[in-house]
């Protein structure tokens, strides 16, 4: 009996290494900055000349962590720091009474009906993608993350402000977003972190005009949308939702300008993480070709000739639990920052004030002592025993806890449906000489891309 390829999963450092060989690694690519005891540990201790961590696998720490003290443990200013040109005030970045308002204005627009409401933009966001991709499905090589990457941005686009990425200040963000990650390539978590607290975040003169031009560009959007909504002309998306909420507690709504925030991080957080799972799921697809084939039959069967209704996204349980799968082994978060507000007592070891808490999925997700065979592709697995278990304490793609991702149901019900269209359209494969493998940017990526081969079925 022939074995099925392991997914890739890059190579650990060994055990002992320099300081700066460690400083380099950590700051080129948190994962492969790891050693392999880390998929065994229940705690482990980093600690250099610049920065004192504690890397928390052991499921107990994580829920106290994140769900029952996160007042405690609030999001790292060091984090903070280097997004800050790009996201301002962001509820991705701030802490305390003004996270908690901004949550409560933002949350409904994510509630269960409203996800309803925005199932024919991600319909239609699903069509554009695969006619983009039917168009270059000739077999020859396909860098699928860019495809990806396009693909998310619509229905971010189509979703909050009704419009497509073609639309010309939609496809100015997008691209001038390209050109911000380009300027500000050591945008990952090992770099924020890694250097020493007292340094000042420099961001260069091009990360600053790049994320000015992009704020710039939202701001038009924003502002012609406050326009409308108060000219009763405004099309009812999730930034007319989000613009016309009151808060419960205040009775007030957001302005243009702190609006223009929430707009920057839906735009960054909700394409480039559902981009890296879209990529890493086709990728497993191609390396998997039986469950390209289970996924294409599924989706025929459900979804039909007709346009559907949001009520597909139940029945597209394979297309779920593929997506689920590709989370586990490639989650796009990989690590989150948090800093201890006061001395803890973690495990058998005393963490200072202001000691940083990473707290991994990468590693979580691939716990040898919590998963079975962590290391395999198997989207069956959250059928078994310990697929159920491990999903309730061991699998926080989206965290968990009160800063848990607004926008998980919002994906959930994107990348089964993408994933599901595209596999009913083509045949999936592999390209030699090509195989990916993860690095941990702000997302987790392909090192030189993900290469595909589609052919129309
Ligand atoms: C597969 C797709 C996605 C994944 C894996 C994902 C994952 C995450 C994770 C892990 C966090 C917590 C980060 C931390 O605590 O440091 C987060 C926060 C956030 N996500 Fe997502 N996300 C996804 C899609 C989206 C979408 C589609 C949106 C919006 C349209 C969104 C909006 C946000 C926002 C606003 C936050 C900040 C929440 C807060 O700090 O209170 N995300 N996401």
């Amino acid at each position: 009996m022939t074995q099925a390829p392991l997914p890739p999963k890059p190579l650990p450092r060994p055990d002992k290494v320099s300081l700066w060989r460690y400083f380099r690694l950590f700051r080129s690519d948190i994962l492969s900055a790891q050693p392999a005891r880390l998929y065994r540990a229940w705690m482990a201790e980093f600690r250099t000349p610049f920065f004192h961590s504690y890397l928390c696998n052991d499921p107990e720490l994580v829920d106290l962590v994140l769900q029952k003290r996160p007042r405690d443990f609030p999001k790292s200013d060091r984090i903070r720091e280097g997004l800050a040109p790009l996201l301002g005030n962001s509820v991705f970045i701030t802490n305390g009474p003004v996270w908690e308002r901004q949550r409560r204005i933002i949350d409904p627009a994510f509630e269960g009906g409203r996800l309803r409401d925005t199932f024919p933009a991600m319909w239609d966001a699903g069509i554009a993608c695969v006619e983009r991709l039917r168009a270059r499905a000739d077999g020859q090589p396909i860098e699928i993350e860019a495809e990806t990457s396009h693909a998310a941005a619509d229905v971010i686009f189509r979703t909050l402000f009704s419009i497509p990425i073609e639309n010309a200040v939609a496809a100015a963000a997008f691209s001038e977003f390209r050109a911000h990650q380009k300027a500000q390539p050591i945008v990952n978590l090992g770099a924020l972190l890694a250097l020493p607290k007292w340094v000042p975040r420099f961001h260069s003169r091009k990360t600053r005009r790049t994320a000015a031009t992009i704020r710039g560009l939202i701001t038009e959007l924003t502002a012609a949308r406050m326009t409308q909504i108060k000219a009763g002309t405004a099309p009812n998306d999730l930034a007319t939702k989000i613009m016309t909420t009151p808060d419960p507690v205040t009775g007030d709504t957001f302005d243009t300008a702190e609006m223009v925030d929430q707009v920057a991080i839906f735009f960054l957080a909700g394409h480039e993480t559902s981009a890296s799972a879209l990529g890493w799921s086709l990728y497993l697809l191609a390396l998997f070709p039986d469950w390209g084939d289970r996924l294409a039959a599924e989706a025929e069967a459900v979804i039909g000739p007709e346009i559907p209704y949001f009520s597909i996204i139940n029945r597209l349980k394979q297309a779920r639990a593929v997506f689920r799968e590709a989370m586990r082994l490639y989650p796009p978060v990989p690590m989150m920052v948090r800093e201890a507000s006061c001395p803890e007592h973690f495990r058998d070891r005393d963490l200072p004030k202001g000691a940083q808490i990473v707290i991994s999925p990468w590693h979580l997700h691939r716990h040898e002592r919590l998963w079975e065979r962590p290391d395999e592709f198997d989207p069956d697995r959250f059928a078994t025993a310990n697929g159920k278990a491990c999903l309730r304490n061991a699998y926080i793609p989206f965290s968990t806890g009160q800063r848990v991702c607004p926008g998980a149901a919002f994906a959930m019900a994107e990348g089964p449906l993408m994933l599901a269209m595209i596999a009913r359209a083509f045949r999936i494969a592999p390209v030699a000489g090509r195989a990916a493998m993860p690095v941990a940017h702000l997302t987790v990526r392909g090192r030189d891309g993900i290469w595909l081969a589609l052919t129309p079925r």
